[in-house]
């Protein structure tokens, strides 16, 4: 069996169609129609990777590869039972996994050769040792840190933690371990013991990076630590010679840089903006004028309102997700519809904790693709709405982003709720979102709050339709 797959190069070709379809998973991930077939596509390639290297004719013992896989699946298993709100973090945990993992095999690769055969770390392999075991273990110290902020635990402080000289201190830190890489490449076995010192610089350097950076930014981080990752695999690639591994990794690092930058142009932020610059810091200050109030509106009230309307559209956010909220709001939608009343969803690229989080919850309530809009399109139908529904965004709605330059949300392209002729906002107290500042629109003239978890209060509004038997 083992010499006729070896003579069929099962290896090879497990490996070549594998990164077929982790290109194709990655192409049919762009669109919610086969985003499903995308995942798909995904799982099979990572079974034919692992079925790849099973086969190798370099392998000959499989119970490490077994207490491998046994203690992937222990982890790994619990590690998706997580909320969709919790998957940011859970995605950094990922990250941190993989950044281990590459980051100890390249120690054993180095420690194995020094001793074993040392021509084999040439000035190429030592270059990628050193780049993998450098992005490896930063990128594990780094994603612990930012999957921490994100769960809020206690002893990581959520805020953007500063001191004097930190970009320069980082910048000098980061340089040194360069240096003793460089040290390693040019001779591996005389500076043998640089290298433990490269893995504390890394390893610290992961800590110190993330630390500055609020909660805010997280999700543009962990995606920035996916391409940190990626590269490390890519390098790891090198070292071993699998091409699968370098293919792979450079999806990875590709997709996780893109996706920083498309985070970072929807937040109107740059990259240097997002490492360095303290985001979340500034306290939202007091007002010093006079007390501003916030009109009510029953969702009774705001039912009849609805039934007159020819165009709602709903602008969902963070809340709708903890709330769970999807399935009520498929409910209105269909109420409205029904009435002849045009219904549309604004989509903004950052509501949410993860790119496409709204995208997922509204597919998963079966509301359909194309009455999903997005953000610079939805804009130029809101001045025509009758009414537009915010069901728990907050910073993606708030007007202050236009024209208050002293706004940490300064600059944020938004969806502009503020312009419709009606605006409900569902939400459960007059608590800031994510950035931790207050919402003009709750303030404004044609903006009525309907305080109450999310799911509840679309529910009395789905009951105050059904219950009126209107038409339009
Ligand atoms: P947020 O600004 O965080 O506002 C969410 C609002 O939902 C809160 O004001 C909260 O108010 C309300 N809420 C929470 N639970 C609720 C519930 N059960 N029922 C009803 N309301 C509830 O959310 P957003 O508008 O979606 O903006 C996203 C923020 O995340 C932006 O600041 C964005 O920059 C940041 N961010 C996102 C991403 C990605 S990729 N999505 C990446 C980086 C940063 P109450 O507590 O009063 O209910």
């Amino acid at each position: 069996m083992r010499e006729l797959l070896d003579s069929l190069q099962a290896t090879e070709f497990a490996y070549l169609i594998a990164a077929g379809l982790f290109i194709l998973s990655l192409y049919w991930m762009n669109s919610p129609q086969t985003a499903r077939r995308g995942v798909l596509a995904g799982v099979i390639a990572m079974i034919l990777a692992v079925l790849g290297a099973a086969v190798d004719p370099h392998v000959h013992s499989y119970h490490w590869i077994a207490i491998a896989i046994a203690l992937g699946f222990v982890v790994g298993v619990p590690l998706s039972w997580v909320p969709l709100t919790a998957v940011p973090q859970r995605t950094a945990l990922s990250h941190a996994f993989g950044g281990l993992a590459v980051g100890l095999l390249g120690t054993a690769k180095f420690y194995d050769w020094l001793y074993s055969d040392v021509s084999r770390l040439s000035h190429f392999t030592m270059t990628a040792i050193v780049a993998e075991v450098l992005l490896g273990f930063l990128t594990f110290t780094g994603s612990l840190m930012a999957a921490g902020k994100l769960q809020e635990i206690k002893w990581i402080p959520q805020r953007p933690v500063t001191w004097p000289y930190q970009n320069v201190g980082n910048l000098a830190l980061l340089a040194i371990a360069v240096l003793c890489g460089l040290a390693l490449i040019l001779d591996p076995q005389r500076f043998s013991l640089l290298f433990p010192a490269i893995i504390v610089l890394a390893l610290a350097f992961g800590v110190l990076l993330v630390l500055p950076i609020g909660g805010a930014d997280m999700p543009t981080v962990i995606s920035l630590l996916n391409s940190y990752a990626g590269l490390s695999a890519v390098a790891l690639g090198f070292v071993l010679d699998n091409m699968l591994l370098v293919t792979a990794g450079a999806l990875d690092g590709a997709s996780g840089l893109i996706l920083s930058i498309i985070m970072c142009r929807a937040m109107n932020r740059s990259f240097t903006n997002v490492l360095f610059g303290a985001f979340g810091q500034v306290q939202s200050q007091a007002a010093g004028g006079e007390a501003k109030t916030a009109k009510r509106e029953t969702p009774e009230g705001a039912a009849q309102i609805m039934e007159q309307a020819s165009l709602v559209v709903i602008v969902p956010g963070y809340g709708m997700a903890v709330a769970q909220a999807q399935h009520r709001v498929k409910e209105l939608y269909d109420l409205l519809t029904k009435r002849g009343i045009d219904v549309r969803f604004a989509i903004h690229p950052v509501a949410g904790r993860m790119p496409g989080h709204m995208n997922v919850l509204l597919a998963e309530s079966e509301i359909p693709y194309d009455k999903l809009v997005e953000m610079d399109e939805i804009n130029h139908d809101l001045p025509q709405a009758d009414v537009v529904l915010v069901i728990g965004a907050n910073d993606v709605v708030n007007p202050a982003a236009r024209h208050d330059k002293a706004s940490p949300i300064y600059g944020m392209p938004i969806i502009d709720a503020d312009k419709a002729r009606t605006c409900f906002a569902i939400k459960r107290s007059m608590n800031p979102g994510f950035a931790g500042i207050e919402n003009e629109l709750y303030f404004a003239d044609r903006t009525y709050m309907l305080f109450g978890d999310a799911k509840a209060v679309v529910g009395e509004l789905v009951k105050g339709l059904s219950g009126n038997s209107g038409g339009h």
